[in-house]
């Protein structure tokens, strides 16, 4: 089975301390603590594109995301891809088969360029045992993370296109709200079509019919929202017409 294909750990400019101490998940380990994770912690830079894992493979580590971007997605048989989400800086991805020993259960591939950290799982198990706030983090995010794809389902399976694109753009721009940047998303349109399940042409279409109401502005690879009001009315309205 291939194993995480992250390269080789190289140096890191800033201090591992100084980045672990502001990241959402570690930020409130005791020191003692956070000076273990450190030594657990490798550094690598993924270049844009890399595979970072592929679904099946074992899930060897856990990685934080300290910049940059990385697609979590899937691919059909005959090319086709869902993504699943898009994790960027403070978040954690590849923690489910390092807690539950199974497969890796999608692919994680570099949007941008990317710095991570990386912890391998023999060290993180027994460490997540051995601090029990942090393991509530983890339940924590768990419980976010299927939520998100509840409401994936539901929009899937009860919306149309312009409430599943006004939820999508919601949900990302909520997430994006603490990255610099503040309401851009980075994200393309070929993306969103892979995020709600629709064709580019027609998120294309949808997308247009909301810049010219100055809903949204749209950008070379982003989307910016300009007015959150009509969107969300859209998202909770779920079953409004095409063209709304
Ligand atoms: P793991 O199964 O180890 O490898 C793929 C990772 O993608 C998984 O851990 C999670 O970190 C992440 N992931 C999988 N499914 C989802 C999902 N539906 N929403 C968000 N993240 C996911």
């Amino acid at each position: 089975m291939p194993q995480d294909r992250t390269g080789d750990a190289r140096p890191f400019p800033s201090s591992k301390l100084s980045v672990l101490r502001k990241h959402p998940i570690f930020c409130d380990l005791d020191p003692d603590a956070l000076d273990q994770l450190c030594r657990y912690a490798k550094h690598a830079s993924l270049k844009r594109g890399a595979t970072i894992f592929s679904r099946g493979d074992a899930g060897t580590c856990l990685f934080a995301v300290i910049s940059g971007t990385v697609k979590i997605s899937i691919s059909s048989a005959d090319g086709r891809n869902a993504i699943f989400n898009l994790i960027g800086p403070g978040e954690i991805f590849g923690e489910m088969s390092v807690l539950d020993s199974q497969a890796r259960s999608a692919d994680a591939i570099a949007n941008t360029n990317c710095e991570v950290f990386i912890i391998d799982r023999r060290e993180f198990l027994p460490f997540v045992r051995s601090q029990p706030e942090l393991a509530m983090k983890f339940i924590e995010l768990l419980c976010t993370r299927l939520r998100w794809t509840s409401d994936q389902v539901e929009q899937i399976i009860l919306q149309n296109l312009p409430g599943r694109l006004a939820s999508a753009l919601l949900r990302l721009t909520d997430k994006h709200k603490l990255a610099p940047g503040g309401r851009t998303i980075a994200v393309t349109q070929q993306e969103i079509s892979e995020m709600v399940g629709m064709t580019r042409e027609s998120i294309n279409k949808q997308l247009r019919v909301w810049a010219a109401r100055n809903w949204v502005r749209l950008e070379h690879g982003a989307i910016v929202v300009l007015n959150e009001v009509p969107l969300q009315a859209l998202a909770e309205a779920g079953a409004a017409t095409e063209d709304d």
